[in-house]
């Protein structure tokens, strides 16, 4: 599946151009189904607060094929750098690919292993902005991870995916950001849509 749409990417849409590469796994997920991407309508929301946060320094939980990532490398300040963790060598493999055809590689920084490890040993400086969304069972693990490691500042924004899809399974860790007074904290879903991501401000 994942070569079928490294295909698609590379025959469709145009190198160097990230709105067209992201058209194109829009398209490919519409037509072919199967893919967990942000997608465009969560996306288009998801601009908005990239454009509105001056987040230059990004960490990503959970790089799949790069859709997302592409979409807060095209959206940041230029200058903006993005780490992005994906636990599947195969998926990273394809991420790096498409990131790279999109031209983005000296923005979008891929790392392949699982998000626990690399946090415990990668990084030492916080970040402006982490997007979590790899598998819910982690958001809460992998958050406190975070907190413990110094990777979150006041002003660290926290945006987590799958915020409504997963409420239940999700509970504790929306009760932390919604509840323990570390963080302001808003539900962003879009009209009519079944999903939203939560987005949370470190005090
Ligand atoms: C929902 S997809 C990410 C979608 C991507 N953010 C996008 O919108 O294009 C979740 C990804 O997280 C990866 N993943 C799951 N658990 C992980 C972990 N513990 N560490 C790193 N990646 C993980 C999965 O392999 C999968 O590719």
């Amino acid at each position: 599946m994942s070569r079928n749409l490294l295909k698609y990417v590379t025959k469709l849409a145009v190198p160097g151009e990230a709105p067209s590469v992201l058209q194109a796994i829009d398209d490919y997920a519409e037509t072919m189904g199967g893919l967990i991407h942000l997608g465009q309508e969560k996306g288009a929301l998801f601009d908005e607060v990239l454009r509105n946060s001056a987040a230059k320094r990004i960490l990503e939980l959970g790089t799949n094929f790069g859709y997302s990532a592409i979409r807060m490398a095209h959206n940041l300040d230029p200058s903006a750098k993005i780490v992005t963790l994906e636990i599947d060598p195969d998926t990273a493999a394809i991420a790096r690919r498409i990131i790279a055809f999109a031209g983005l590689e000296q923005k979008i920084r891929v790392i392949c292993g699982k998000a626990r490890q690399i946090i415990e040993r990668e990084f030492s400086e916080p970040f402006d902005l982490i997007f979590i969304d790899h598998y819910a069972e982690n958001y809460l693990g992998d958050l406190l991870l975070l907190e413990k490691q110094g990777l979150i500042r006041t002003g660290t924004i926290v945006v987590s995916d799958n915020a409504v899809m997963f409420a239940s399974q999700l509970g504790p860790y929306l009760h932390h950001l919604r509840d323990s007074g570390l963080y302001e904290s808003t539900l962003h879903q879009p009209p009519r849509h079944s999903d939203g991501f939560e987005v949370s401000r470190r005090l």
